[in-house]
């Protein structure tokens, strides 16, 4: 069963140009078990269900029943969303899809965890669960420019954590990709959440290697409904997979990306 709830919010901060975390509290977040799962966060009273906003869940904190959530803003409902106050409460739907496989990667292993900008947040929960089982963790995090990069310092907390701007204004000029090569960075699993150019030289560029893709495709309803996030299966015309209930993280190869 789907759940639902008021949650209210603790903390609302803007982290980066444009970026803001929000935290917000309640009994949703005993729910919240998997790392790469979303919520489908709601923020006006008007019944259009197209007027939530699947956001992935950041850190998850099941003891203070308190969880964060990073969003870009960019059209009105992320508007409305931004300019939401402690105190306030915001209608959440989830925590919904299927997140990143914690069991794919075993102690003393090392995990490569790749994100393109707003991709990024659900890699930071997938980090700490993952040096909680004392996997070593390397992550390569790509922005467009200086001023959109967050979370540099707290994912440096988990491990060795590498910056690429396309426009080189911090860490190094270029793509996650360029970074992996340059610095030939070695991995047993590779965990990615970015725009599907990303993902798909990701999944070219380690054909061999065990690969698990958070796709941030465009979503509707958010529960299986509505078709507005379906992706094809490869070999197939007729196949095809919903990214909102069968992802949003699926293993390499699974969907055409
Ligand atoms: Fe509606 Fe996936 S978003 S089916």
């Amino acid at each position: 069963m789907i759940k639902r709830e008021q949650m209210k919010i603790v903390h609302h901060e803007q982290i980066a140009k444009n970026i803001y975390a929000i935290t917000l509290t309640g009994y949703l977040v005993e729910e919240m078990n998997e790392p790469g799962q979303f919520v489908h966060v709601k923020v006006t009273s008007q019944a259009d269900p197209l007027l939530r906003r699947p956001l992935s869940l950041c850190r998850i904190d099941q003891g203070a029943r308190e969880c964060t959530l990073i969003y870009r803003k960019e059209g009105i409902g992320t508007t409305l969303l931004s300019e939401k106050r402690p105190g306030e409460t915001v209608d959440v739907l989830g925590p919904l899809g299927n997140g990143f496989p914690l069991d794919a990667v075993e102690k003393g292993q090392r995990a490569l965890l790749v994100g393109g900008g707003i991709g990024v947040p659900p890699l930071y929960e997938l980090a700490k669960r993952l040096v909680e089982k004392d996997v070593v963790v390397t992550s390569v995090l790509g922005f467009q420019t200086k001023e959109v990069v967050f979370y540099e310092r707290e994912f440096a907390e988990f491990g060795e954590t590498y910056i690429a701007t396309v426009d080189g204004s911090h860490g190094t000029k270029g793509f996650v990709t360029d970074v992996i090569h340059e610095r030939a960075i070695s991995f047993d699993v590779l965990y990615a959440c970015g725009p599907k150019p990303m993902l798909k030289a990701l999944e070219q560029a380690f054909p061999h290697k065990d690969v698990y893709l958070s796709l941030e495709e465009r979503m509707g309803c958010g529960i299986g409904a509505c078709f507005a996030c379906v992706c094809r299966v490869p070999g197939s015309e007729t196949a095809y997979k919903k990214v909102c209930c069968d992802g949003p993280v699926f293993k390499a190869g699974e969907v055409v990306l």
